[in-house]
Order: structure tokens, then C-alpha cells, then sequence
């Protein structure tokens, strides 16, 4: 077993050089997993991704050379929702202006005008993207009396929408509707750039944008002149379109708060992920269905 020992991501090579003479790979969002890695590493059968997003993996590619893929989904829904109601509350509230304040030692004593921010509470609150994670964040923001609309390719049953208070609406609606909206699709070619420029012309002047999904759900330029030109009024990331890099000029603004892609970051979810990542390595070597196999049909045709 070789465990990659830096803080850092693998190069390519490197990530194909520790694949070298292993039967399983256990990764992580940050390793592009393809058809050149899974060529340059034949002996590779099964590849856990640490994560619920896998668009890093191309399990078209892994289907075609056998390997199983898996992802970790369902451990880290109520994590990730968490984190998407304080990015909100902490964009509303304006707390990182507030915080810079005190530790620059700029601030001159409490003013009637300052650090004005926008109310959460019965506030209008549109999710895009209804799975697990989006209807999280909705019974977070019943708890503030917010309220609240989805959109989704796929409508959610009467039962869920009646359950969480939402209603279902086209996602131009959406987007014209809210006081905040928050992101939460995978990222497919039908959602990359899904938050444009015009998309962001379509939304309040006031509204504030969430995104804890993937980066490239935004046009991150767009989104930098829209917040530079008071198109809308702020943002709160987690998730970037080049990671680690940001958009230029992104990180001058004062009406973002920036968190370094940390969604799942508690120590009981991440170990939950790690847990099922090896859980499906084990059970793939015990000859059992890895339970959360992306690609289950590959075990019919397992890989010499
Ligand atoms: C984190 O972004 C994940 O997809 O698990």
C-alpha cells in the first residue's frame, strides 16, 4: 500500500506512478481519474473516490476498462446543508467584513449605519438542485421562516414538497424570485455555466448567491463583474471553478465570503467518507457488490 504523503494534490504522473503494480485506488476530487490514468495503470481494479461529487472520474472510461468506481453519498448531506446556511447567514450578515474589522483594528466604536446587512428570516430562499443536500438546506431555512422554492430536472414527490414547505417552480422564476439561492446540482454538461451572466442579470439586485456544489456551476468572470458592478448584491463560496486558483479580481471584493472547498469538513463526516471508500475497496476484494458502486455492471464483467 502507498498512501500519497503530502498536503498537496498528485500531479498526473504522480498519480500514476503510486497506481503503479496496485489493484485499488482510493482518491480524492482533486484527482482526475480517466481513460490515460486507467491505461497507465492496468492493474487498477477499483477506484473510491472520497467524495459524492465524481465528475473527477470518468466512470464511462472505467466501465469500458472494467474498474469499478464508487462514490461516498448519504454521509455527508447534513454536513454540507450546515455549511451552505452559515455561508448564507455569514453573506447576510456581512460577518467577514465584521471580523476584518476587529482584527485590523479599524473599527472606531458601534455606528447606527454600520455593517448593514440583509435579513434571513422570512426571506425568500430558492435551491437549485433538490437531492439530499438541497432539501437539507430547506429544513434549515424553515427553522428561519424563510420561504422557501426549488427547481430541479426532476420534480420531488407531493409528499416531500408538502413535508418541507417548497414549492416547485421554473428555475427563470427562480432565479427572478429570490432573496438567496443556493446551488446544489451535480456537475454535468447540462449544469456547467448553469449561473451566467444572464442568469445573474435575471436576479434581484439585492439577492445573494450560494454555491457549495462545483465551481463550474458559476461563470466565476461573470460572476465577479456582476458582483463588482451591483448586479447582485453578494456571495458566498465554497467551490471554484479552478480550484485553487480564483476568478482575477474575486478576492478584492468585499461582498464574498471565500471558504476553501469545505463542505463535508467535519471530522465525523470525513471520517464516514473514508470509511465507505474502504468499505467498498474490501468488499470489491471479498467478491461482494461495493455498496456504492457507480458502475455496479462493470462486476459482471470484472477485470482480469
Ligand atoms: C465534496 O465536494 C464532495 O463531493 O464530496
Amino acid at each position: 500500500m502507498t498512501v500519497w504523503p503530502h498536503d498537496r494534490a498528485p500531479s498526473r504522473a504522480e498519480l500514476i506512478d503510486s497506481c503503479r503494480g496496485k489493484d485499488a485506488l482510493v482518491c480524492l476530487l482533486t484527482e482526475r481519474v480517466d481513460s490515460g490514468v486507467l491505461a497507465a495503470a492496468p492493474t487498477v481494479r477499483i477506484v473510491a473516490n472520497v467524495a459524492v461529487g465524481f465528475d473527477n472520474l470518468d466512470v464511462a472510461a472505467g466501465t469500458a476498462a472494467g474498474v469499478v468506481m464508487s462514490n461516498t453519498p448519504g454521509v455527508l448531506d447534513d454536513t454540507t446543508a450546515d455549511l451552505a446556511f452559515a455561508l448564507l447567514m455569514a453573506t447576510a450578515r456581512r460577518l467577514c467584513e465584521g471580523d476584518r474589522l476587529m482584527r485590523t483594528g479599524t473599527w472606531g466604536g458601534w455606528g447606527i449605519m454600520q455593517l448593514l446587512g440583509q435579513d434571513v428570516h422570512h426571506a425568500k430562499l430558492g435551491i437549485v438542485g433538490f437531492g439530499r443536500i438541497g432539501r437539507g438546506l430547506a429544513r434549515r431555512a424553515r427553522g428561519f421562516d424563510m420561504l422557501v422554492s426549488y427547481h430541479d430536472a426532476v420534480r420531488a414527490p407531493q409528499e416531500v414538497e408538502q413535508e418541507l414547505g417548497v414549492s416547485f417552480v421554473a428555475l427563470e422564476a427562480l432565479l427572478r424570485d429570490s432573496d438567496f439561492v443556493s446551488l446544489h446540482v451535480p456537475l454535468l454538461p447540462q449544469t456547467q455555466h448553469l449561473i451566467d451572466a444572464a442568469a445573474l442579470r435575471s436576479m434581484k439586485k439585492t439577492a445573494v448567491i450560494v454555491n457549495t456544489s462545483r465551481g463550474p456551476v458559476i461563470d466565476e468572470t461573470a460572476l465577479v463583474q456582476a458582483l463588482r458592478d451591483g448586479v447582485i448584491a453578494g456571495a458566498g463560496l465554497d467551490v471554484y471553478e479552478r480550484e485553487p486558483q480564483l476568478a482575477s479580481g474575486l478576492a478584492e471584493l468585499q461582498n464574498v465570503v471565500l471558504l476553501p472547498h469545505i463542505g463535508s469538513a467535519s471530522v465525523a463526516t470525513r471520517s464516514k467518507m473514508a470509511e465507505i471508500a474502504a468499505q467498498n475497496v474490501l468488499a470489491f476484494f471479498a467478491g461482494q457488490p461495493p455498496p456504492t458502486a457507480l458502475n455496479p455492471e462493470v462486476l459482471a464483467q470484472r477485470r482480469a
